[in-house]
């Protein structure tokens, strides 16, 4: 007898099935969610026109594993970012390694570049469409898991590469009929000696102000003050809203980069707004930085986020390559759109009486090979099979009883207008075609 159990009472066995526990409360993971329908058909349709939006400039598609050696986001999206700090999925496998679930898409892409050799097949132009995983508090618009579509642009390091990438996500957007609910914003964060000397301009400013600072932007000050300039903080904001501003320590080729990726965006048409607080969440950026942001989706507002990042190749092992590109969260694009594709109506065959049913079998395979959808009424009366034609939003019934079938027709009923027509089971493809 198992003690502290009544007498003939067993223990639930430990292997990890527990067969008394009840399975009645079993909801999805916090922070994930079921794609089933409208859901799943918007989520596909924003996959589908980006990879088509995509594939006009160039970009072809990459599929990278779900899962890296951590080391591929530890060492560099940034060791002060929330992303590495605070919000990885890591683990160690069975094998004792310490595996990651990727966070974002970048970091992979660059991955296998270089593990596939392909540094010196350059430019590539990447584009992606996957799950990533991050372990944030989740509100609407924020999941633990969510979806990413991207482009990734690597070897030009000229800004033009920028304004085609941008206007990429741009043509997307336009595509998917959201870039009126859309701003783009826009800034440099310079190279990496304006980057030094803003350094310094903000940790002497933010020292000014060190004792309104929150903790956790005094422990970002000598590591990363840049990221102070973020800050969801109310204090912070105040102090943020007087720090200085890039422009005044850019470098001459810096602010020229800057200049020149703002005359191609002009040239290709493409609607932008400076924002000189766009600092972006991960460290690996530099020169370029944007996002485009919405005010319909509450406080997850930012739909696309990218930039130039030259240095991650390099700390992936590769040489040095200049890259740039972006991400848009799928959910939050799904939740703009106004219009994505309907499924397509089926067709419905009826077998009326059981000799007809080997005709009605026949009849519904060579529609499906023909392209068209169809479907089988399983069982019920003529009534019954009527019915759930109708709930399937068939748009044509396909009847055939034994004298049909043995004639080799069928009885034709167009539901929307209830029209019926004898057609010959031959014809039946090119007739609902
Ligand atoms: P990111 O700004 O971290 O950049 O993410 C890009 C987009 O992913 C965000 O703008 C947002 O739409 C979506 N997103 C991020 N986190 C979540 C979440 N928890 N739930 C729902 N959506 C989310 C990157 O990931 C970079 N890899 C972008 C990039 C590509 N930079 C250069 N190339």
């Amino acid at each position: 007898m198992t003690p502290g159990l009544p007498r003939g009472q067993v223990a639930p066995r430990n292997d990890g099935v527990n067969k008394d526990a009840s399975l009645n409360d079993l909801q999805p993971v916090r922070g994930t969610r079921d794609l089933i329908g409208d859901d799943f058909r918007r989520h596909a349709h924003v996959i589908d026109t980006a990879r088509r939006v995509a594939a006009t400039y160039g970009f072809d598609e990459w599929a990278t594993p779900i899962f890296e050696d951590t080391r591929v986001f530890s060492r560099t999206l940034g060791d002060t970012s929330d992303v590495v700090t605070k919000e990885m999925y890591s683990f160690e496998d069975r094998g004792g390694d310490s595996i990651t679930l990727r966070p974002e898409g970048t970091a992979g892409v660059c991955r296998a570049l270089v593990t596939g050799g392909l540094t010196q097949s350059l430019p590539q132009k990447v584009f992606y469409a996957g799950p990533m995983f991050r372990y944030e508090r989740p509100q609407k618009g924020r999941y633990r898991q969510f979806h990413q579509i991207g482009c990734e642009l690597i070897g030009p390091s000229e800004p033009l590469a920028d304004a085609e990438v941008i206007a990429c996500g741009w043509d997307i957007l336009v595509a998917l009929g959201i870039s009126g609910d859309t701003v783009l914003e826009l800034n440099t964060l310079g190279d990496a000696e304006s980057k030094l000397a803003y350094r310094a301009g903000l940790i002497a400013y933010f020292t000014e102000h060190k004792a309104q600072l929150s903790e956790e932007s005094l422990s970002r000050l000598e590591r990363n003050p840049m990221r102070i300039l973020d800050s969801k903080d109310a204090g912070d904001k105040a102090i943020v809203a007087h720090a200085p501003v890039i422009k005044p320590f850019l470098t001459e080729h810096a602010a020229s980069f800057y200049a020149k990726l703002q005359e191609h965006l002009a040239r290709m048409g493409v609607p932008y707004r400076e924002n000189p607080r766009i600092v972006r969440g991960l460290d690996y950026y530099s020169h370029t930085a944007f996002e485009f942001v919405t005010d319909a989706l509450g406080a997850q507002g930012t739909v696309m986020g990218g930039g130039r990042y030259d240095g991650l190749v390099e700390e992936m092992g590769g040489p040095p390559t200049p890259a740039v590109g972006w991400a848009a969260g799928i959910e939050r694009l799904s939740m703009l759109l106004a219009i994505f594709p309907e499924t397509e109506s089926p067709v419905t065959v009826i077998p009326t009486g059981a000799d007809a049913e080997p005709v009605a079998i026949d009849a519904v395979q060579l529609l499906r090979r023909a392209g068209i959808r169809a479907e089988i009424g399983y069982r019920g009366n003529l009534k019954r099979r009527m019915e759930r034609a109708n709930k399937q939003n068939a748009r044509a019934a396909i009847i055939i009883g034994s004298d049909e079938a043995a004639r080799g027709v069928a009885q034709v009923k167009n539901l929307a207008t209830g029209e019926q027509h004898e057609v010959a089971l031959s014809d039946l493809a090119t007739h609902l075609a």
